[in-house]
């Protein structure tokens, strides 16, 4: 079982989400099932897999936006789901998200600076009014905006670029020690998108853990640490970045890194939910019922599957 061989941030154990669906909540669609890692100061844990593979669900568990079914997700060795509305807006200082539609977390009548202010309300309504416009000029240059052109713009007249740097540099303003990171590069254009990455790149250099959740290998590639391949809900390889993609021992690893370069020779991605159906037969080798992690390598873990 992976473990905190590694001084552990944020650790989930044996996690799993069964929502309720059809009218009367008869149905059940396990979303996330057993799935157990962590994630340690200063590292980039990429979370990869395809369009319905529960990476969201898992964000959203981690960030308490949904109820975990049963596991355990713990922040500095405390339980996530046990903490009370006091706890929780402390949790909030030190965990923040950012998702991949940046205009949906504007309000289109609201100048770009209504987010700075509202946060100030909630969490910093002590704060004078100098020191409180230092510190928002100070995370948007962290970002690489220039106050003076965001600011006052309307979400509209402002890139999606500019609104993604914007939402990452108020969770910054929270002094945050790990970061989820949704799909946030997905709607940028290539040159943004690299922007975006070394962005994300400093932030680990200064300690912060970061939760990089993306249906693109490539991109998972280029900054993680550690990364992690889910399929249905299951972890079916992870480890070193370097491991996973290098050395793949899983089916389904080697499917979608077989799948890169066609993707990256100006094909479009497939349409959401295309991809486990198209590859099924291929790789159709995941055991049903929790299969064991096995460790093949130092730290690289793949998942029971037929030889
Ligand atoms: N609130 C909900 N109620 C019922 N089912 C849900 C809910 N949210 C997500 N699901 C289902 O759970 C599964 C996992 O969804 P999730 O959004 O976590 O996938 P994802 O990996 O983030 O996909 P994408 O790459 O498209 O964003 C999907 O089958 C989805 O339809
Ligand atoms: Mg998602």
């Amino acid at each position: 079982m992976p473990d905190d061989r590694k001084a552990s941030l944020l650790s989930l154990e044996r996690v799993c989400k069964v929502y309720r669906t059809g009218t009367f909540g008869a149905g059940e669609l396990c979303a996330v099932s057993d799935v157990t890692f962590s994630i340690a100061p200063n590292e980039v844990v990429a979370l990869v897999g395809e369009s319905g593979s529960g990476k969201t669900t898992i964000g959203r568990m981690i960030l308490r936006l949904e109820a975990v079914t049963s596991g355990s997700i713990r922040f500095d060795h405390t339980a996530v789901s046990a903490l009370r509305r006091s706890e929780l807006k402390d949790y909030y200082r030190s965990v923040q998200g950012v998702f991949q539609d940046p205009f949906s977390s504007f309000n289109p009548i609201f100048k770009a600076d209504r987010v700075f202010k509202i946060l100030r309300q909630e969490y910093f309504a002590e704060s004078a009014d100098a020191p409180w416009q230092a510190r928002v000029d100070d995370a948007l240059e962290a970002v690489g905006l220039n106050p003076a052109d965001v600011l006052h713009k309307y979400p509209h007249q402002l890139s999606g670029g500019q609104l993604q740097r914007l939402l990452i540099a108020r969770a910054l303003m929270m002094d945050i020690r790990l970061l989820v990171a949704d799909e946030i590069i997905s709607m940028l254009d290539a040159s943004t998108r690299i922007d975006v990455l070394n962005l994300l790149g400093g932030l680990k250099e200064r300690g912060l853990g970061i939760l990089f959740i993306t249906h693109d290998l490539s991109l998972g590639s280029y900054i993680a640490d550690t990364s992690i391949i889910l399929r249905r809900g299951r972890i079916v390889e992870m480890g070193p970045t370097d491991d996973v993609f290098g050395d793949p021992r899983h089916p389904y690893t080697k499917a979608l890194l077989a799948a890169v370069p066609r993707l990256h020779g100006g094909e479009e991605l497939p349409p959401p939910g295309a991809g486990d159906g198209a590859r099924a037969g291929e790789v159709d080798a995941v055991a049903p019922n929790s299969p064991t992690l096995e460790e093949v390598t130092p730290g690289h873990f793949v998942a029971e599957h037929a030889p």
